[in-house]
């Protein structure tokens, strides 16, 4: 598992309870697993389709600096399944671990498209590029 985006967790992305709000969390983690289906897909335009249980094993605090982890499971006809864990920088303590998320590349219509991929890039080989 590759960790490839850090956080600092600020006074905004705290609950009342004074530590990290989930739905922050949660936030960081789609971004991030769009980021990645978007790379491996090659296709600017990939939606969310699950999101599996997520367990949120420890907490993290103000100050606190996290990194978040991905990695492709299985890649579909038109979908992405990956993994994903994020955890404290200093402490390496897993803060969330999600066992499934699946992401769909698909058309202007929305529609479901086949990518055409079967394993994982380590690099930006098949960002689509700009129309001249
Ligand atoms: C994603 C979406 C286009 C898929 O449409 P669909 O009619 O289910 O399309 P399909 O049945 O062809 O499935 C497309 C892929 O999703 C997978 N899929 C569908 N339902 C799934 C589920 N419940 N869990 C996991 N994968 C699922 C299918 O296996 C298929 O993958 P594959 O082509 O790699 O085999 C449609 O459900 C949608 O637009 N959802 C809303 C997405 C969105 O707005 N997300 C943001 C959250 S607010």
């Amino acid at each position: 598992m590759n960790f490839y985006t850090r956080k600092w967790v600020r006074p905004e992305d705290l609950n009342a309870n004074g530590s990290l709000f989930g739905g922050s969390l949660l936030r960081w983690i789609d971004e991030e697993a769009a980021i990645y289906a978007i790379i491996q897909l090659g296709n600017h335009r990939v939606v969310t389709k699950l999101i599996s249980e997520i367990d949120f094993q420890a907490s993290a605090r103000e100050g606190d600096l996290i990194e978040m982890g991905l990695i492709a499971t299985q890649f579909g006809r038109t979908s992405l399944s990956m993994k994903a864990r994020v955890r404290n920088m200093i402490t390496r303590k897993t803060i969330l671990s999600i066992e499934k998320i699946v992401f769909v590349g698909v058309d202007e219509d929305g529609t479901p498209v086949p990518h055409g991929y079967t394993t994982i890039t380590y690099d930006r080989d098949r960002m689509p590029h700009p129309q001249p």
